[in-house]
Order: structure tokens, then sequence, then C-alpha cells
């Protein structure tokens, strides 16, 4: 079916569900409110131990008036159900990356932009500039308000061979996470893309059906991809990071006490989280170099120059969808 049609049907769906999200999302108004957080990623990762550390201090705060199920590893769902999962009002929060809003919304491409950002802290200044923070709300019509966001790290990519130069992707196939600036990404250094929900891809390099991936330390380590492809190349080049959402009229019928509480806990968690992501992705850069079984690839400044120039067309090809506006605000930031 055409991108558009699909595109605009799950609108419509999440439309539709959004109306019926408060009757499905408590049967009592005095609670204790159930919700139900599904991930993709491990209890050890930076969104693993931020989604519990959230249950923690949200429970404790609120005793016997809210308790917070987390689903960590796919345990409940993908992604992609997730989104669809929280508009329906099956579930009541989600973590889900950036990238992976690209059905909803093209404002978030800026994030897949290929060495747009060189770290975190150059992310975290634009998420919390009005640029940014006009970001959480771009959904909310669509039935996720965005509470904040929260990071994981920087990609870096795993390969059946040695990338030491874009030339080097040619015809690999590499897996993707939902995005067409990923896709055009991997275009641009000759791979060809499959985009592929998380759980599938320990399996899918395993067998060969791909040759590649792109992502964090903590995700290749958590995941246990560093078993199955042999060279890994730090090229930082991109970002993974999560908006933190929730269903709208799930989130505004909740007794006010209660949703400005759970509110500042979330401000407390995503601060505390987005503090340790870096020191997560170094401890699972270390448990992968302990582990001694790749060949680890630290590409020079003027390789990594070469990654960026033939990456960089991307930057062009999306600009209009992003918005010229929040481009230039992104690329500005640090000015
Ligand atoms: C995540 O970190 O939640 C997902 C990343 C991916 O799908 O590669």
């Amino acid at each position: 079916m055409n991108k558009y049609i699909l595109n605009l049907s799950r609108y419509l769906i999440i439309l539709l569900a959004s109306f019926f999200v408060i009757s499905c999302s408590n049967d009592s108004a005095e609670g204790p409110y159930i919700i139900k957080f599904p991930h993709v990623t491990a209890p050890a990762t930076p969104k693993g131990q931020a989604a519990q550390r959230f249950k923690e201090l949200a429970e404790e705060r609120f005793p016997g008036r809210v308790i917070v199920e987390v689903y960590p590893s796919s345990q409940l769902m993908n992604d992609d159900d997730s989104l669809e999962a929280l508009a329906f009002g099956e579930i009541q929060m989600i973590a889900v990356s950036l990238s992976k809003f690209d059905r909803l919304t093209n404002a978030f491409q800026v994030f897949d932009l290929p060495f747009l950002f060189p770290n975190l802290q150059t992310i975290e200044k634009f998420q919390a500039s009005p640029a940014g923070q006009s970001l959480l709300d771009e959904l909310t019509d669509r039935g996720f308000k965005g509470l904040n966001f929260w990071h994981n790290g920087m990609k870096i990519f795993t390969a059946t061979r040695a990338l030491n130069e874009p030339g080097d992707a040619s015809g690999l196939n590499f897996r993707i996470m939902e995005s067409d600036v990923l896709q055009a990404q991997v275009q641009a250094i000759g791979g060809n893309p499959q985009k592929m929900a998380l759980g599938e891809v320990y399996q899918a390099l395993q067998t060969g059906a791909i040759d590649a991936q792109e992502n964090t330390w903590a995700n290749i380590y958590s995941a246990k991809f560093f078993e199955v492809q042999e060279f890994i190349m730090e090229t930082n080049h991109g970002y993974v990071g999560y908006l933190v959402a929730v269903n709208p009229s799930f989130w505004n019928q909740l007794p006010e006490d209660l949703r400005i509480g759970l509110e500042q806990v979330m401000d407390e968690v995503s601060e505390w989280g987005n503090m340790r992501s870096e020191i997560i992705n170094q401890e699972g850069k270390e448990n992968v170099l302990e582990e001694n079984r790749n060949q680890i690839i630290y590409p020079s400044s003027s390789q990594l120059a070469l990654w960026q120039e033939t990456m960089q067309p991307v930057w062009e090809e999306f600009a209009d969808q992003i918005g010229t506006e929040r481009l230039e605000a992104a690329k500005n930031i640090n000015n």
C-alpha cells in the first residue's frame, strides 16, 4: 500500500482509538491506576534502568494509587505495536526510539541526520531549546503526549567485515530502525537497508540475513550483537534516543495531584537517566572489549571526514520535510 494511504489510515485509527482510551484505561476513578510500560531493550540498558527507576519512585511516592508494570526486552510487544497499543489505551506509557516515529511525523527526522550532533551534550542542548521542547507536543493530537526525552547514546556500526571507509559498506545488508532518513543514510554508503524490529536482529545477523547494523554500545552488548558480528566501528555517526510518551486522554483524566506528581517523578528520572546513559554505554563497551571476540576499528579523523562527506547529501534530501527552521536551530545549537 502507498505509504501515504497507510499513514492516513493509521492516523484515522489512532484518532478513533483516542476517543475510547479512557474507558479502557482504568475501571475505577480511585485507582490504583495501572501504567503498563513495555519497551524493547534489556533491563541493564539506559532505557531499562530509567523505566525501572520510574516504577520504583512512582510507586513509593503514591503507594496504592499507581502501579507501574515495566515489560523489558520486547516481552510484551515490539515498538511498532506499542505505538498502536498506546493510542488504543491498551498500554499507558512508552519510550520508543525517535527514529521509529517516522511514520507519524517528519519532525523527529532531525535526530537521525548523520553527524548532525557530535555528542549527547549537544543533543541535550537542542532538546532543551524551544525548537526541541516543541517536539514534545508534536504528536499530542495524534495520541502521544511527550513527557520527556531519554538518551541511549551515540550509534556505531557493526558488520561482518571491516568498514574502514564508506566504500567498504558497498553491497552489505544493513538492519536499520523504521526511518526513511536511516534508509537514505545506508543507501548513501552503498548498502542495502532493511527495516527490522530490534527483537529480530540477533537471529538475522546469526543466519546471515543481514550483514551489518548500527546501534549503541549498550544495545550491542545487551542484545549480544557482538557475538555475531566480528567488526565494530566506533563512528559515533548518529543518535539513539527516546520520546517518553503517554496517551493524553489517559493522562489528563488522572487526579491532578497524581498527574503532576508523576510528571515530577518523570523529570527527576529523566535527569538521572540522561546523566547515566554515557556511563552505561561505556560499561557496555568495556564488557564487549572484555569478551575479546571483536576487532574494534577506531576511525581516524580523515576517515571520519570521509564518512561524513559521503552521508552529507542526506541532510539536503530531508531538509524540507524536517523544516528549515528546525534544522537551522539544530545546526546552530552550539553557536
Ligand atoms: C531501542 O534502543 O529502544 C531500540 C534501538 C533499535 O531498535 O535498534
